[in-house]
């Protein structure tokens, strides 16, 4: 293992009608309360009611930022820290999925610094302090809601940029299952791509020594793989949703990264296609993911073939760890195939036309990724795969 420091504030709470606990959080940090949410499922399904009401109950003040965008826009961001600025918000509450959280991060942090917001995400700036926040989360994907990573889109410039700090922890986060059963089938099974992207991401690395991190990988993406096709058939399951809401929050708070650093190549040039096209994030994940693993199999063929056996049940008998791979990898295009997932890019309209201007965002920074490095060349190959 390579040494690490893990550091994760957020106060987790997880569980049935726990969305009561906003009247014992809330008033710790002051009156002026800054609600953010998305385009309006929260009205849909009551939470809105229920929650302004318990705002209410504590006499904090409310005012509303609606309206965030999945893949949350520097724009809308903007007005919040608008907001937050010419009213002297305390707090801000996020209602809603990773994007509501991501965009209530930046506005947060924004509220906090004299420049432009869009500094923050490009790192020009340091978001050394910000608004405290907490969330209510209502989709289980981003692993946001214990996380200090935000992404936020700039739709002028086209770009989309994963940025965060020390600052940028929820305070608390409020997970009920019950809150995630309006979230639609779509949105359901992109989730769940989401968190096993997240999984993948952290399992390829070329640090040695590391049996526990990965067997904790694993084991939540074998609990992800038995629970995704009865979710998507049952999807007000109190116990499915729970164990899938769990699952994405530990996929990402940090827990099961210690010691190595993830690769997280695939995220980067999915956010560099959602940046061009505005398509879902884990549903670029879906098309993207299997390419990456196919182009960088020869890596670690050990690697590869340690995940299909131990997560896909991949039969290893007589075969050489590059074929148990590509079993695993084929294994692993089916499933996401099987509960519904996109698996090309023309699943989204998309043909080649961009795929250059796609390579050049990814790599905005340079060649990334640490479980292997890629350069423009490896990009377009990966995005050409996935046509
Ligand atoms: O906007 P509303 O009307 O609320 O509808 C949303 C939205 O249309 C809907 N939804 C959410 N909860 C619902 C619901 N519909 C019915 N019932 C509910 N309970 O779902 C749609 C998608 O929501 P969104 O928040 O965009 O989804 P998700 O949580 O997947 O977030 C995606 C964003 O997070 C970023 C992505 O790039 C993307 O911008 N990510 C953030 C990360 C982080 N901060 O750590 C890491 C991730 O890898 C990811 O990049
Ligand atoms: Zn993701």
């Amino acid at each position: 293992m390579d040494t690490f420091t893990f550091y994760n504030p957020v106060k987790l709470i997880f569980g049935k009608d726990q969305t009561e606990q906003l009247k014992e959080e809330v008033p710790k940090y002051g009156k002026k309360v800054l609600m953010v949410y998305g385009g309006g499922s929260i009205k849909k399904n009551g939470l809105y009611d229920q929650i302004t009401g318990l705002l209410k109950e504590i006499d904090a003040e409310v005012f509303e930022l609606s309206g965030v965008e999945p893949n949350p826009r520097l724009t809308t961001a903007e007005k919040g820290i608008e907001i937050a600025k010419k009213e002297n918000i305390d707090f801000i509450l996020a209602v809603g999925g990773g994007s509501v959280i991501d965009c209530t991060k930046l506005i947060a942090a924004g509220a906090k610094y004299d420049g432009a917001a869009w500094d923050l995400v490009t790192k020009k700036a340091f978001a050394s302090e910000a608004l405290p926040f907490g969330t209510v989360l209502t989709l289980a994907a981003t692993g946001s809601e214990m996380n200090a990573g935000s992404v936020i889109t700039n739709e002028e410039t086209q770009e989309k940029y994963g940025w965060g700090s020390p600052a940028t922890f929820p305070q608390f986060s409020i997970l009920d299952p019950q809150n995630t059963f309006t979230v639609p089938k779509d949105q359901t099974i992109y989730g769940m791509v989401d968190m096993m992207s997240h999984l993948f991401e952290q399992y390829y690395h070329n640090v040695s020594n590391t049996p526990v991190q990965d067997r904790l990988i694993e084991s939540v993406l074998r609990t992800v793989i038995e629970t995704a096709p009865k979710l998507v058939n049952d999807l007000e399951n109190y116990e499915l949703r729970e164990t899938i809401l769990y699952s994405g929050t530990l996929a990402l708070n940090g827990m099961l990264q210690m010691g190595y650093r993830g690769d997280w190549a695939s995220h980067n040039i999915e956010h560099a296609v959602s940046a061009v096209y505005d398509i879902p994030h884990a549903g670029g994940l879906a098309i993207l993911f299997p390419n990456w693993m196919k182009h960088n199999l020869e890596v670690n063929e050990a690697r590869f073939a340690q995940m299909a056996v131990r997560v896909f049940d991949v039969d290893p008998e007589g075969k050489s760890d590059r074929e148990i791979g590509e079993e695993g990898i084929q294994r692993l295009r089916e499933f996401w195939t099987e509960i519904g997932a996109p698996s090309t890019l023309a699943d989204y309209d998309i043909n080649d036309e961009k795929v250059d201007l796609m390579a050049d965002k990814a790599m905005v920074n340079g060649e990334f990724g640490n479980f292997k490095k890629l350069n423009k060349d490896d990009v377009v190959k990966i995005l050409t795969a996935s046509l």
